[in-house]
């Protein structure tokens, strides 16, 4: 069957077979903006798992990556969760595999793993907790003082983690292609040229740690810095009297920025921070899995019931 040409009729038919369907479409803030309007809940990964874990939609459009749509699917062993694009993968989530976390929890006996949620089923199955970027400070502080931490996959996120909580950590040496990409000379040249502007780091971003440690020797506007998940940039761009704003993450966020203040500006620390797995997921396919059914993603049940324990804390934390 044709696909609808116009991107006003591709909508109109995507939001008639929602409702047939009974579905929900979830979004995450990197989507491409005519995705991102067609979305019910857009939002971080946190507030996507919320939102999957309270939907009562029979069916689950999950447009971002992979191991999202797999937590949405783990959160509602009943219902249809729906991925566009099974190519929509994480280069963060590939650094590790069960197999290598199972080595390295072997070389430390008793250690709490903590998993970042851009992981597989089979790694989060592996781990005590799930966490996120709006969270994983508050999860690292609710461990007790005494245990040994194994963090993963992302060094960045885990080294801001450890340079904010105070504790010590092993670290894995993960890292998102995108985000590493985004360099602190790349922000500092961009500030150079808005002297004004209030500063959004993704705590991914390689730039992050050196923009902490840059803030605190006052090489950085230090008020005027803030390290947070896309939900809290967002939710920051709100709240904040300031006109102009540096964002240093993946540039899918600033439609959503640019559309809820358009008398404000957002600047992207790097233009070429795209995320190519998230820009996978099209209008055309969000229509095509809503027609057909696809794809459905799935995770044993014997996979499932593991990491449900780690992404249930996660949800309950922060
Ligand atoms: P957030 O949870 O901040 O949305 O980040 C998800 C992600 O994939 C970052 O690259
Ligand atoms: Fe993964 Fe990076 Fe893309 Fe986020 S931006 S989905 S961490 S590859």
């Amino acid at each position: 069957m044709a696909v609808p040409a116009s991107v006003m009729e591709l909508t109109e038919r995507i939001m008639e077979l929602k409702r047939e369907r009974n579905a929900v479409i979830l979004a995450h803030n990197y989507q491409r903006p005519e995705v991102q309007d067609v979305a019910d809940v857009l939002g971080d990964s946190l507030a996507l798992a919320r939102a999957a874990a309270r939907t009562d939609a029979q069916v689950i459009v999950f447009c971002g990556v992979h191991f999202m749509a797999e937590t949405a699917a783990l959160l509602n062993p009943g219902k249809t969760v729906l991925l566009p694009d099974l190519e929509a993968g994480c280069s963060l989530a590939d650094s590790i595999t069960a197999e290598q976390l199972r080595a390295w929890k072997a070389e430390h006996p008793g250690a709490v793993v903590v998993a970042y949620v851009n992981t597989s089923a089979e790694v989060k199955a592996e781990s005590d907790y799930c966490c996120t970027s709006s969270n994983a400070v508050e999860v690292v502080a609710s461990i007790p003082e005494d245990r040994e931490i194994l963090f993963l996959p992302d060094m960045f996120l885990g080294s801001y983690v450890q340079r904010v909580t105070g504790r010590r950590m092993h670290i894995w040496m993960g890292e998102c292609h995108v985000h590493a990409g985004i360099r602190p000379t790349d922000v500092q040249s961009v500030l150079r040229s808005h002297p004004d502007a209030e500063l959004l780091v993704h705590p991914e971003c390689g730039c992050s740690t050196s923009n902490l440690y840059l803030a605190a020797e006052g090489m950085l506007p230090q008020e005027r810095t803030r390290i947070l998940s896309t939900g809290g940039m967002l939710k920051h761009a709100d709240e904040s009297p300031a006109k102009e704003f540096v964002v240093a993450t993946e540039t899918g966020i600033l439609h959503q920025m640019q559309r809820r203040h358009p008398d404000k500006r957002f600047i992207p620390a790097n233009p070429d921070a795209v995320c190519p797995f998230m820009k996978r997921i099209t209008l055309e396919k969000v229509y095509e899995a809503l027609r057909d059914g696809r794809h459905v993603i799935q995770v044993p049940e014997e996979i499932a019931a593991r990491a449900r324990v780690a992404i249930e804390r996660m949800i309950q934390i922060g």
